[in-house]
C-alpha cells in the first residue's frame, strides 16, 4: 500500500479532531483509494501546550520551512485560522506543488483574489469543504452535484455559534454570555468570537457560496452584514408571540437581475423548516433552476463535524496526486465590474419588525405611526406590551408590510429623534416565502 505524506498546520479543535479521524478510519480509507494517509508533522505556535490528545512530541515543530521543504510532504491542510501567517503559508505550498486543504473561511473570503489566482494560474488544488458548513459537504454539493443548474439561491444558517446562543436563549432563557461561554467550551467560537456574534463569520461563508453559485469571486466586502450583538431575549419572545422564530441567515440569490448577498438576524415564520435547525446545526436551502429547491442539514461547527469535510478534501487531494497534479478544477476569479451587478441593502424591500422603547405617554403610538405612514410604510400589526408605572419607556413592537429599506432607515431616524422615544430601534427583517 503506497503512503501518503501530510502535514497539518495548527493542532487546535479542528487539527487534533483530523488526527483522531486519521487515527481511527486511515486504515479504511487506504482499502477505498489504494493509499494510505499519514501525518507527518504538524505546526504549532506553542510545543508545551497542553493537549487534549497526547502525541509523541517529534511530530511537533514550530518552524514552517521543516514541511515546506519536505519533499516527501505532498499535502497541507491549513488549520489555524487568522489571516497571516496562513496566506503566506498557503501560497509557498501552492508554489511549492503541494496540494492544500483549508478551513479557513475568513483568509478565503478576504484574500481569494490572489489565492484563486494562483491556483488556476498554476493548476493547483485546494480543498476548502470545511471552511463552509462544518460536516455538511456544501461545497462539494454546489461544485459537482449541481454543476448542471444555475443556482438562483443559497439562503442558510451558516454559523454554529450564533445558532446555538439564539436557540439557548430561546428555549432555555439562557442569558447571551453563558450561551456564549458554553459554545466557546464547546469549541464551536472562532478564535475571536466577535466574528461570530457581529456575522463576519456568515458573511465570509456567504461569500464564498455566492462565488461559487455565481461563477466570480465575490470577496467580503461585497456583502452586507449584521449580527445578533443587539438582540435581547425579549425581541425572540416578541417574534414568538407573531409567529416567528429568530435566526441569523445568511442569504445569495438573484432577484429581478440583480444580485443580494447579505446575512442578518431574520424573523422565519415558525412552520418553515429552518426554524428546525437547532444549536450547532447549520443548514443551506439551495435552489437551482432544474434541481428545484434542496435541503442540507447536520453539523456545522466543532471538531469532529469539521474534521469530516478535512478528510474528505484529503482523499480528493490524493485523487489530484495519483492522476498527475492536473488540476481539472477552475477557482473563481475576481472580476472588479460586476460589483454594479448588485443591489444595495437600501434598495432591497423586506417585512420588518420594530421594537421601540417609548414612554407610556398618551399619542405616543400615534405620533410613531404617523412619521412611518409619511414614508409610506404600512403597520401590519402593533402590540405595546404592559404599562409603566413610573417613568421609564415601555416597548411597542410591530411588523410592517413589505417596503423598501431606504424608507424605513429614513422614518426611524426620525422617529429616534421624538422625546417620547428612548434609545436604538430594534429592526429586524422577514423572510417569507412566496407562493
Ligand atoms: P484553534 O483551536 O484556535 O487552533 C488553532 C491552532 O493553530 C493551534 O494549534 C495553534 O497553535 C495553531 N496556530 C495558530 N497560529 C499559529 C501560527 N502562527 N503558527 C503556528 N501555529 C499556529 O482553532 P480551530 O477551532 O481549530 O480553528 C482552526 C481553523 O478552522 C480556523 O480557520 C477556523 O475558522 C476553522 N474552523 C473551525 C471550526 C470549529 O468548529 N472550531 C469549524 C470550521 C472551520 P497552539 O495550539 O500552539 O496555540
Ligand atoms: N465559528 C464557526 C461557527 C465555526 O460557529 O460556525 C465553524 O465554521
Amino acid at each position: 500500500m503506497q503512503k501518503i505524506n501530510l502535514a497539518l498546520l495548527g493542532f487546535g479543535v479542528v487539527g487534533q479532531a483530523v488526527y483522531e479521524l486519521l487515527s481511527k478510519n486511515a486504515t479504511r480509507i487506504a482499502k477505498i483509494t489504494g493509499f494510505h494517509p499519514v501525518i507527518k508533522k504538524i505546526l504549532v505556535r506553542d510545543l508545551k501546550k497542553k493537549r487534549k490528545i497526547s502525541i509523541d512530541k517529534g511530530f511537533l515543530t514550530t518552524d514552517f520551512n521543516e514541511i515546506l521543504s519536505d519533499e516527501e510532504i505532498k499535502i497541507v491542510c491549513e488549520l489555524m485560522g487568522g489571516l497571516e501567517p496562513s496566506e503566506e503559508y498557503i501560497l509557498k505550498s501552492l508554489h511549492q506543488g503541494k496540494a492544500v486543504i483549508t478551513a479557513n473561511k475568513a483568509l478565503l473570503s478576504e484574500r481569494g483574489e490572489k489565492i484563486f489566482t494562483k491556483l488556476n494560474q498554476r493548476r493547483g488544488y485546494l480543498g476548502f469543504e470545511a471552511s463552509v458548513g462544518g460536516g455538511i459537504p456544501v461545497i462539494k454539493t454546489i461544485r459537482e452535484s449541481l454543476i448542471g443548474n444555475k443556482i438562483h439561491r443559497i439562503v442558510g444558517i451558516v454559523n454554529g455559534t450564533t445558532n446555538y446562543i439564539l436557540t439557548q436563549m430561546q428555549e432555555r432563557k439562557m442569558d447571551f454570555a453563558k450561551a456564549l461561554r458554553l459554545a466557546q467550551e464547546k469549541g464551536y467560537a472562532e478564535a475571536d468570537p466577535s466574528l461570530d456574534l457581529k456575522g463576519i463569520d456568515s458573511a465570509h461563508k456567504i461569500s464564498l457560496l455566492a462565488s461559487l453559485a455565481f461563477n466570480f469571486f465575490v470577496p467580503y466586502d461585497w456583502v452586507y452584514v449584521e449580527g445578533i450583538e443587539k438582540i435581547q431575549l425579549e425581541d425572540l419572545e416578541f417574534a414568538n408571540q407573531f409567529g416567528y422564530v429568530v435566526k441569523l441567515l445568511a442569504m445569495a440569490q438573484r432577484v429581478k437581475g440583480k444580485l443580494e448577498v447579505r446575512v442578518h438576524p431574520t424573523l422565519i415564520p415558525e412552520k418553515h423548516i429552518l426554524t428546525s435547525v437547532r444549536l450547532n446545526y447549520n443548514a443551506f436551502l439551495i435552489e437551482g433552476d432544474f434541481v428545484g429547491n434542496i435541503l442540507l442539514h447536520g453539523l456545522g461547527a466543532g471538531g469532529y463535524p469539521t474534521a469530516s469535510a478535512v478528510v474528505s478534501d484529503i482523499v480528493d487531494a490524493i485523487k489530484y496526486i495519483a492522476s498527475g497534479q492536473n488540476g481539472l478544477t477552475i477557482y473563481p476569479l475576481y472580476e472588479k465590474e460586476r460589483k454594479k451587478e448588485f443591489r444595495p441593502i437600501e434598495e432591497c424591500i423586506f417585512r420588518y419588525y420594530f421594537r421601540f422603547q417609548a414612554l407610556d405617554k398618551p399619542g405616543v403610538l400615534s405620533k410613531i405611526s404617523g412619521i412611518l405612514g409619511r414614508h409610506g410604510i404600512s403597520i401590519a400589526s402593533v402590540v405595546q406590551i404592559g404599562r409603566h408605572r413610573g417613568k421609564g419607556a415601555v416597548p411597542i413592537v410591530m411588523l410592517t408590510h413589505e417596503t423598501k429599506e431606504k424608507a424605513v432607515r429614513v422614518a426611524l431616524k426620525e422617529i429616534e429623534k421624538l422625546e417620547v422615544v428612548q434609545g436604538e430601534t430594534v429592526m429586524l427583517r422577514l423572510f417569507e416565502e412566496k407562493g
